[in-house]
């Protein structure tokens, strides 16, 4: 594992959104892995900025997302269709029907569970996967507790997790109570991981991932077990390393 130690946020996004550019400038056809909530979003600007700047084209880019609120629909502002439209998609020249996102609203979720999962392995698998990390040490939506072999499922989202998520919506009983996550066996089989962290709320699930055991109470601990993964953290992230 290789650890970047970054001095703040903005100098977090440029050094992953290079890493990404670069990627996509040297690969012919690549499978992008996205991540959602605020940690990725100056990525996302920084991928945007230099699609404007330097034409980077993402004709031959696909994407998989991580993760999709069930019960909201694509059109909902806080779905996270929304949000990669918003914040990305329709910045850029990638096709739309070359992004994919678990479909929340699915009538038959176990059968969505298991089209997303072909999907992935249909792509080819993910080439590079973004992620972040949730308080408790979540990654995508896979909560303490979900087996290191889980594949894309139905979960329930933890109440820490509700309640860090309720900043986006009206009130907490307004957050979904589950969603459908790729799942950590899934999450692994991406070629190459970089887990972003920023920001002192992140300090301890920092600390925990990169000192504590490897165990299914801390999901991020399963990436230890993979052979590529680069943790990008800014400053106040590491306070306690
Ligand atoms: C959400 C997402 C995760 C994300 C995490 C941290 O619950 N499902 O993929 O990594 O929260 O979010 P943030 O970056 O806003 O702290």
């Amino acid at each position: 594992m290789k650890l970047i130690c970054i001095e703040n946020y903005a100098e977090m996004s440029v050094v992953t959104g290079k890493i990404i550019v670069d990627k996509i400038r040297t690969t012919q056809s690549l499978t992008l892995g996205f991540a959602t909530g605020s940690t990725p979003k100056g990525v996302y600007n920084y991928l945007i900025e230099d699609h404007r700047a330097n034409g980077t084209s993402y004709q031959q880019v696909k994407s998989v997302n991580l993760d999709e609120y069930i019960g909201l629909k694509a059109q909902d502002p806080n779905s996270y269709h929304y949000f990669m439209r918003q914040n990305l998609f329709d910045h850029l020249d990638i096709k739309q029907n070359h992004t994919h996102i678990p479909n929340g609203a699915a009538g038959d979720l176990e059968q969505e569970c298991l089209r997303y999962e072909q999907l992935i392995k249909a792509l080819g698998g993910v080439d590079l996967q973004l992620l972040g990390i949730g308080q408790n040490g979540h990654i995508g939506f896979n909560e303490p507790g979900t087996p290191f072999s889980s594949r894309t499922q139905i979960v329930t989202l933890a109440r820490n997790t509700r309640e860090a998520n309720s900043r986006f919506f009206n009130s907490l009983e307004d957050v979904p109570t589950h969603a459908i996550t790729m799942g950590i066996a899934s999450i692994l089989e991406s070629k190459e991981i970089l887990l972003l962290v920023s920001g002192e709320k992140k300090a301890e699930a920092l600390l925990k991932f990169m000192n504590g055991e490897i165990s299914e109470e801390f999901p991020a601990s399963a990436l230890k077990h993979h052979q590529n993964v680069t943790v990008i953290a800014d400053r106040d992230a590491l306070k306690y390393i």
